[in-house]
């Protein structure tokens, strides 16, 4: 389970946040490629914008279900 007290600095405010868990599989990207970036300077995804209606949400909810290390978490709020 993610920690949000661990997520990146880099993650924009709200629901959704990639903690330090993230091994930089790119998999949250394929699921949600408008709310998720890697940072390929430090090795990680982050969240670069927050779901803001039912059908983002459900896109990043895959992607939190894609993760294979669950670093992804949605209780940022
Ligand atoms: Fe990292 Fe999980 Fe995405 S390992 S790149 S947060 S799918």
């Amino acid at each position: 389970m993610a920690d949000k007290s661990a997520k990146w600095d880099l993650n924009v405010d709200g629901l959704f946040y990639v903690d330090d868990q993230c091994i930089a599989c790119d998999a949250c990207i394929m699921e949600a490629e408008d709310f998720f970036e890697m940072n390929d300077d430090d090795g990680h995804a982050y969240v670069k914008k927050q779901p803001t209606n039912a059908e983002e949400l459900e896109a990043c909810n895959s992607a939190l279900e894609a993760c294979p290390v669950e670093a992804i978490g949605n209780d940022g709020k």
